[in-house]
């Protein structure tokens, strides 16, 4: 049985957390919802956000999103998302977070860029919503390969190159680009 419970809030200055391998999860009709600024520092965070992750608002409010960066999770997955994001583009993303006790559970995010009056980029908002088992299932094996490539280089930035590369060469495998390949993912979540 998956945890649906809220994660047990933490008090205090903000330190290392370890994962302990228990797996949260959350309604299928509930959304994780939140914004930051061109930075990547959050400026809203949501009910949901906050019960899934067991962090309060002013702990969340003002920090780097990688407040919840799972150590599982492949350096290349987040370059993807910022170069996407950079160019203006929206991406969709299967993400495992880390709560503040230790759980982790995962999203199927969609990211995108606000635009101010100016048309200029303020900020970033990205919606989760639950992914089905099966999704999970399928990705998990590629970011294990991802994360073994990363394990490999010392420096995070030869990390990041050649895991990105190995990413796109494992997409190009299966689909003409990483949308066709993530929508592929998406729509088997459906059947
Ligand atoms: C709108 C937005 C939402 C994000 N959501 C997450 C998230 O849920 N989990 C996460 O680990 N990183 C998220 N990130 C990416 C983080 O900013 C960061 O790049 C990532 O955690 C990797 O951190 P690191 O570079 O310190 O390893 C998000 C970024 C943006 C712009």
């Amino acid at each position: 049985m998956l945890d649906t419970r809220p994660a047990v809030r933490r008090h205090g200055a903000p330190r290392t957390t370890r994962p302990t391998g228990a797996e949260r999860t959350f309604a299928p009709d509930e959304l994780i919802v939140s914004k930051t600024d061109p930075r990547g520092v959050i400026t809203y965070a949501n009910d949901v956000f906050l019960r899934v992750s067991g962090y309060g608002l002013d702990e969340v409010i003002g920090q780097p999103h990688n407040l919840i960066r799972h150590p599982a999770m492949p350096r290349a997955v987040f370059g993807l998302l910022w170069s996407t994001l950079a160019e203006g583009r929206e991406l969709f993303a299967y993400i495992n977070n880390l709560a503040s006790d230790g759980a982790h559970y995962w999203v199927l995010a969609h990211v995108t860029p606000s635009y101010g009056p100016d048309g200029r980029v303020v900020g970033y908002h990205s919606n989760r919503r639950r992914p089905s088992p099966g999704a999970v299932r399928r990705i998990t094996p590629m970011y294990e390969q991802l994360l073994a490539e990363e394990r490999r280089h010392p420096s995070a930035r030869a990390a990041v190159a050649a895991s990105s590369g190995l990413m796109a060469e494992l997409v190009a495998a299966q689909a003409s680009s990483y949308e066709e390949f993530i929508w592929s993912l998406i729509s088997s979540e459906e059947s």
